[in-house]
């Protein structure tokens, strides 16, 4: 297995947004990194970038995680290019918004696989070499969504992000005293390629609820994995509507969603 000495770290939506500035904080605290996303360039134009500054050793896995069967794929991958992975960020994530009666079926099935069966997937192909090395960090990145009752307008994407919530939560139970942390990180609207894959960019949702910055967010998610954290809410706006969207009565936390997303 390669460099026992820097720790291997595997980090899923690498190319842009939350999961660069995660790739960029990992390679500067001394990680060797596995790399995957869809886009070869990006990814390549990243892995120069920090060889340069860090002299990191960078291993790119080009995939669609959204396709049947790939978190097995690269999984394999990972094991045929003999990567011990000491930590797994599952950050990869896509949201659609509109109407569920008039969404693209296909936009759903592809959103379902990669923000919940993706992450799933590789989670449990992740842990049982942790549990052999007695030592492993997992990062999930959710959403404060997570915390929301439901989401009219964009109803498949909150369910997908309580259903992160809920799972981290769950495993964080189930391996106490492993030496194995699961951390869920739960941001707020952030300034990534996000909201305009999401057609949100112009929705009082992103106009509204000022957006942070993917560098501030990532470095949360950092420390909060390496203290070992369950969960990880960035700033306090987002702390107070965590606490919101649980509080009752919670038509109320689903009325106010209903006008942020119409
Ligand atoms: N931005 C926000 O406001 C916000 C708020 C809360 C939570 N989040 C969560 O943060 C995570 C990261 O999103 P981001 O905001 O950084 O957005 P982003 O800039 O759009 O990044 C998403 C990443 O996921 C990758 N990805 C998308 N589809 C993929 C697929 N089918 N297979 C493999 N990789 C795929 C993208 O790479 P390729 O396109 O190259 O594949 C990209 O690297 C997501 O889980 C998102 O739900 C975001």
């Amino acid at each position: 297995m390669i460099s026992p000495s820097r720790p291997v770290v595997l980090i899923t939506g690498a190319s842009s947004g939350i999961g660069l500035e995660l790739s960029r904080l990992f390679a500067a605290g001394g990680y060797a990194l596995a790399l995957a996303a869809r886009r070869t360039a990006e990814l390549n134009q990243l892995a120069e970038e920090l060889k340069a500054a860090h002299g990191t050793r960078v291993t790119l896995f080009p995939l669609d995680l959204a396709q049947p069967g790939a978190a097995r794929d690269l999984w394999d991958e990972t094991e045929k290019a003999n990567l011990q992975i000491e930590v797994l960020v599952n950050n990869a994530g896509v949201g659609v918004a509109g109407a569920f009666i008039d969404t693209d079926p296909l936009a759903l099935e592809t959103m379902v696989r990669l923000n919940m069966e993706a992450l799933t997937m590789l989670t449990r192909h992740a842990l049982p070499g942790m549990r052999r090395r007695g030592r492993g960090r997992i990062l999930n990145v959710g959403s404060v969504v997570g915390y929301q009752p439901g989401g009219p307008g964009m109803a498949v994407y909150y369910a997908t992000k309580s259903y992160v919530l809920s799972f981290s939560r769950a495993l964080t139970s189930e391996l106490r005293g492993t030496g194995i942390t699961v951390t869920a990180l739960c941001p707020g609207t952030t300034r990534t390629e996000f909201a305009g894959r999401a057609g949100l960019e112009e929705g009082r949702l992103f106009r509204w609820l000022r957006p942070m910055d993917a560098r501030t967010v990532a470095r949360a998610g950092y420390r909060g994995l390496h203290a070992g954290r369950a969960i990880v809410i960035p700033g306090l706006f987002n702390k107070l509507l965590a606490i919101a969207g649980e509080l009752p009565p919670r038509q109320i936390a689903l009325a106010v969603n209903r006008i942020l997303l119409s």
